[in-house]
């Protein structure tokens, strides 16, 4: 199915099923730990043997030699299989570094040797036994030193430019010139990467953690040089994902490899300290934002740079994307640069490009509408735009920004905010912080196949992984609602790449892509029935386990008959995400409690406002603006992975030196979904959600924090130590 006009009316519409608050479906199985992760897949008919990693202990140059005598002595050791033996390998097209073999070490922890052995701990016992002979080269480990040579890249839109913004800014009577730095951070999921690889005669079935399952299929088939179609990929349940499992990584190919060389299925899982320093982080940035305004508030003109750094052949982190689109002002430019560096693989972390690039714009926001002397959310209301400002002829497809900062600012109780450091509570200093929230709607052709059988009962077969966000369920919600089912009656299958290819799990395009096309496999299997049965299928009915049309109704068992029947298609997107601009739009409010003696930072409470439209399932919609929001906060107080500027790796590469918070550390925590749909992003008339929750919570809090003790901190995270030589006496 290819949708290329705007929805109009469709069984969607019905909300019996979707839009429900139903929990998920497979939560029962997670909270029992029936739900089977990758490395978890056992079979006791099955010796498995485990792999262990070897990472490289320099960040730039060759390897000379390999001394693996002593491990393949050691107790258990079944196998070594090491990058020199391997050679050189074919580079997937989604991997920037070089995941495993030949000479070259593009950055430290680069996968260099798999030790396979009959026990874990004899794995890695050995592995600690192999003597590495490196050539190393000076590397590049430092952006600030780096963006002195950052170049334009070469892919994408790195510049855009409309009137004249060195003119505007200059006559503009309030200027703010302002640079803001973020940090490189790291996913973190709970679940580290994990593969088992089970290989029979040339063919080869990989258990994995993988948010794209044909992205990784493909990787794999060309670094391991087979054909695809040789490849059984599995990743049914994933433990958090967050843009670090979108791309094949080493796990998948130590497992591959270590399961040749042993003869034996092996399982591999990458310890903590490489899913740092062997996967990829979201790469630190520097911004310089201009903005200037008329008095009333008015932006005349506005100006985005941001520098990043990445290994040779990478790009940059997209942290200007936003400032193209959230604001009106007729003179604007944006560039990003980009560094050469050679630490581990930057790429995407939620919302890349939005979560740093507001994390800087959301500020310097809040300062110019100080500057100018108006409320900081009236500031955005006056600067709201309904056409995309770099291309006004392009509208958005349905924006309520507005509507968020509005409706938030009566819920959360805005006015009545004191004046920077003016709010006290005992030894706490209060204040308060809004920022607006903007991600875009991206859609991926996403394919499923919809059985129905002899007992009614409709099965959905998808290569869509679920990472932790309800994925799940939103399927099941919306092959019932198709087929008018009560949700007990579907079940779903998904992350096997023997089912069509999906959008699988990224860039907040999964849920609305992938229910898309549950939607167009549901279409075809209506058609299916109503055809077997001499029904036009136009006037069709499907409600309560029956197939309706005039006054005929056959109950679905009976319709699918002995043999049952099935439905496949793939949604398809035409022309409207360019003939229109698809963004979603929020506000997020905070509360925080500056200790006025030690600067210790407590979110008090927090409140997002989302306009994303048609929300699926509140329940899991939630979840994942709560855990976004969560996440949020560790940008604002505490992520930051600490860099050895001499040796070139991460060095808090655990969840003991690089902290992130959980739910308990905010204790209210309050989510608004507009009502609204829109027709122009799919027959299901929903966006993406899951990381729009994240764009802009770090600069409500810092936000927050100058309201409290009148304290403006541009370098994140805010750590208290760049609050206390500012704090107010305390009397
Ligand atoms: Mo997301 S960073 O595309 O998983």
């Amino acid at each position: 199915m290819q949708f290329d006009t705007p929805a109009t009316t469709n069984p969607i519409d019905n909300l019996k099923v979707v839009g429900q608050p139903i929990p998920r479906i497979d939560g029962q199985l997670k909270t029992t730990g029936r739900a089977m992760y990758a490395y978890e897949w056992h079979d006791p008919k099955v010796p498995y043997a485990y792999g262990y990693p070897v990472g490289a202990a320099i960040a730039k140059g060759r390897i000379k030699s390999m001394d693996v005598s002593a491990a393949k002595k050691a107790p258990g050791v079944l196998a070594v299989v090491t990058a020199l033996e391997v050679g050189k390998l074919k580079k997937g097209k989604y991997n920037t570094a070089n995941l495993f073999g030949g000479q070259e070490i593009q950055h430290y922890h680069q996968a260099i040797a798999v030790v396979v052995a009959e026990t874990f701990e004899q794995a890695r016992a050995a592995a600690a036994l192999i003597n590495v002979d490196y050539a190393e080269d000076k590397g590049s480990f430092d952006l600030k030193v780096a963006m002195e040579t950052a170049v334009k890249p070469e892919t994408g839109e790195p510049d855009s430019a409309v009137g004249d913004f060195d003119g505007a800014f200059k006559a503009a009577p309030v200027v703010l010139d302002q640079s803001y730095t973020t940090p490189d951070q790291s996913h973190s999921m709970m679940e580290p990467h994990a593969s088992i690889a089970v290989w029979d005669g040339d063919k080869l079935t990989l258990w994995t953690s993988s948010q794209m399952i044909d992205w990784w299929r493909s990787d794999l088939a060309t670094t391991l040089d087979i054909d695809k179609e040789k490849i059984h990929l599995m990743s049914p349940f994933i433990g958090g994902g967050f843009g670090g499992k979108l791309f094949l990584r080493a796990d998948a190919l130590l497992a591959a490899f270590g399961a040749k060389a042993a003869k034996r299925p092996v399982k591999v899982a990458l310890p903590r300290p490489f899913v740092v320093n062997n996967t990829t982080h979201r790469p630190a940035t520097i911004q310089r934002i201009r903005i200037g305004a008329e008095r009333d508030g008015k932006i005349t003109a506005i100006a985005h740079e941001s520098w990043s750094g990445d290994l040779p052949g990478g790009g940059p982190e997209t942290a200007v994307m936003q400032t193209r689109l959230l604001y009106g002002g007729e003179n604007r430019m944006t560039a990003m640069r980009l560094a050469t560096l050679d630490l581990p693989e930057g790429n995407a972390m939620r919302a890349p490009g939005e979560a740093p690039g507001l994390m800087a714009l959301e500020i310097a926001i809040d300062e110019i509408a100080e500057k100018v002397g108006i409320d900081p959310i009236q500031f955005r209301i006056v600067n709201d735009t309904q056409v995309d400002p770099e291309k006004p002829e392009r509208r958005f497809s349905h924006r309520d920004l507005v509507g968020c900062l509005k409706l938030g600012a009566a819920r959360f109780g805005w006015t009545g905010r004191g004046r920077p450091g003016s709010k006290r509570e005992g030894d706490w200093l209060i204040g308060t912080g809004v920022a607006a929230a903007f991600r875009n709607n991206l859609v991926l052709p996403s394919g499923a196949r919809v059985r129905l059988d002899s007992e009614g009962v409709v099965t959905v077969e998808t290569d869509m992984t679920d990472i932790g966000t309800g994925s799940y369920t939103i399927i099941a919600q919306t092959a019932a609602e198709m087929m008018g089912v009560t949700i007990d009656k579907v079940g779903v299958h998904l992350g096997d790449s023997r089912f069509p290819v999906s959008a699988g799990s990224g860039g907040q395009f999964g849920a609305n892509s992938a229910t898309s096309g549950v939607y167009a496999a549901c279409v075809k299997l209506r058609e299916g029935i109503a055809q077997k049965l001499g029904f036009n299928s136009e006037d069709v009915v499907f409600e309560n386990g029956t197939v309706r049309f005039g006054n005929r109704s056959i109950a679905l068992a009976e319709a699918a008959g002995p043999d049952g029947l099935v439905g496949e298609d793939t949604m398809k997107w035409g022309d409207l995400t360019k003939t229109h601009q698809q963004s979603t739009f929020g506000a997020h409010f905070v509360e925080v409690g500056v200790d006025a003696a030690t600067g210790e930072t407590r979110i008090r409470r927090m409140l997002a406002v989302c306009a994303a439209g048609r929300i699926l399932n509140p329940v899991t919609a939630r979840s994942q603006v709560i855990g976004a929001m969560t996440m949020g906060a560790g940008a604002a107080l505490s992520e930051e992975l600490a860099i050895d500027t001499r040796r070139g790796f991460f060095v808090n590469h655990d969840l003991a030196g690089y902290e992130v918070p959980v739910h308990a550390d905010i204790p209210h925590q309050e989510v608004i979904f507009m009502d609204e749909t829109d027709p122009m992003s799919s027959p299901m008339k929903a966006k993406g959600v899951g990381e729009l929750g994240l764009c802009g919570v770090a600069a409500a809090i810092a936000n927050a924090i100058y309201n409290a003790t009148g304290v403006r901190v541009r370098h994140y995270p805010i750590t208290l130590d760049k609050l206390i030589g500012g704090l107010p006496d305390i009397a």
